[in-house]
């Protein structure tokens, strides 16, 4: 083995081929339920202005205060920095409402957006630097079957991924900017002659973010919260009302859920319905994804008030999950024909050949480079190909080829006018890959 001289950065690493087919499926499903439902792809750029994740986002949350990748346009040092690696794609969705006037388009305008995402995290597994996330984004009005319906196409898309069953659906009313400010005063009232006993994160968290304090992971925190008043206390009848409608609804859509009075997420922006979706064994740790409602965050961009709702899923944990589910991922990665010669003749004529069953849609591989026909065969073994057609000086001559069913083990030699028709037959024409416009319109955004 040689020794590598670089490696990926820390949290970083390549998709290899295998793990595309897992993405490659996944994006499938995403769009496919998508479009089902009316949402539109959007791909905000994968930098944006780092105010708009700040305030987006918010201050103090991890995200902003800990994970952002800060980018330069020059050498300048950090607090120069203008812009920051989007981590995420809500901040910049809306953004991009504001600054293309999508008010005035008919409500509510649903988008979707598949890519990269970065995050300054301690890597760990299924927590990475840079990561893949889909997300789905309802902007325009607020009522809770828009809530429900989110939640189903999210359920609809892990079914056809064959993982839902390993789901456990985590949800929350958090209430209004005003039931949440007014709870974290009584939190911190709460806690005051307390503040000694809170870890140090918790005790600085109590000032900048109290509400980060019920997800808390520290024993001692939750123990002094047994006592503390709850946040459901200071809903107001409006919030409970919407989140028992919702709940309602996905009922009704047959969803079933755990209500989760400690699930609060760990982004600023929501309103009322949070959301997320555990592993049921493993819990919070890792959750495959999360979402809810953002009814201030459009205003917040310079928009007029606009209600919102949207959902993020991890696809990294999502391929994760797949595998534990043991699901094979259909792939059009298989080697149809491996073509093989021997001789300058055959190896010219090789190259129209290879050519024209391309053109047909038949995977075609032939290694032209190899010398040695033995060579040749131990590689159509290797790559696993279901046909080899052998050209050689003699079939040159004759107008043959020879044609060999490489599971069989079978060979004959048929006319070299059929040897393309004959793969076609022997392949069914379902086989081929080939596309029409209709393939072509739906795959326009592969990535
Ligand atoms: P989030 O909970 O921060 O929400 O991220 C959503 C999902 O992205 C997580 O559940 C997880 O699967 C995945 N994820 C996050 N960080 C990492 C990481 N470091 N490595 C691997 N996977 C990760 C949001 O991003 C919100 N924008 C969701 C949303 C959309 N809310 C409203 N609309």
């Amino acid at each position: 083995m040689s020794q590598p001289l670089f490696r990926t950065p820390k949290g970083t690493h390549d998709v290899l081929p295998e793990d595309h087919q897992y993405m490659t499926y996944i994006k499938k499903a995403v769009r496919h339920r998508a479009r089902q439902a009316g949402y539109k792809r959007i791909d905000p750029p994968m930098f944006e202005n780092r105010a708009v994740f700040e305030r987006g986002i918010g201050e103090h949350t991890d995200i902003v205060e800990k994970e952002l990748f800060l980018v330069t346009s020059h050498h300048a040092d950090e607090d120069e920095a203008e812009f920051a690696l989007r981590p995420e794609f809500t901040a910049g969705i809306c953004r991009s409402f504001v600054e293309n006037g999508m008010q005035q388009l008919p409500q509510p305008v649903e988008f979707y957006a598949i890519g990269q995402c970065f995050r300054h995290d301690r890597p760990q597994k299924g927590r990475y630097r840079q990561f893949h996330q889909f997300d789905l984004e309802v902007i325009g009005l607020k009522d809770p079957s828009l809530d429900a319906q989110l939640i189903h196409v999210v359920t609809k898309i892990f079914s056809d991924l064959k993982f839902l069953e390993r789901m456990e659906l985590h949800i929350n009313n958090i209430g209004t900017a005003e039931n949440r400010k007014a709870y974290a005063d009584a939190l911190r009232d709460y806690f005051i002659g307390k503040e000694r006993n809170l870890p140090e994160l918790d005790r600085e968290r109590l000032t900048t973010n109290p509400l980060r304090l019920l997800d808390s992971k520290e024993g001692d925190t939750q123990i002094l919260l047994k006592s503390a008043p709850t946040l459901e206390q200071f809903l107001s009848p409006e919030s409970k009302e919407y989140h028992a409608t919702v709940l309602d609804y996905l009922k009704e859509l047959k969803i079933p859920y755990i209500e989760d009075t400690r699930l609060v997420r760990g982004l600023d922006y929501y309103t009322q319905t949070v959301f997320e979706f555990w592993d049921k064994e493993t819990g919070a740790q890792n959750a495959v994804g999360g979402g809810g409602r953002y009814d201030g965050l459009i205003e917040l961009f310079g928009g007029k008030p606009t209600p919102g709702v949207g959902f993020a899923g991890g696809m990294e944990r999502m391929i994760w999950q797949m595998k534990q589910a043991g699901v094979q991922v259909p792939h059009k990665d298989q080697v149809d024909v491996f073509v093989a010669q021997l001789g300058p003749e055959a190896k010219k004529k090789c190259l129209t050949l290879i050519s024209n069953l391309r053109e047909k849609g038949v995977h075609t591989l032939g290694a032209l480079g190899e010398a040695s026909l033995k060579s040749q065969m131990r590689l159509a073994d290797k790559f696993e190909a279901r046909f080899t057609l052998l050209l050689g000086k003699m079939e040159v001559k004759g107008g043959t080829i020879i044609l060999r069913d490489m599971k069989a083990g079978k060979q004959k030699e048929i006319s070299y006018a059929q040897a393309i028709p004959t793969i076609v037959k022997l392949l069914g024409e379902q086989a081929l890959d080939t596309y029409t416009i209709r393939d072509q319109i739906g795959d326009i955004d592969e990535d």
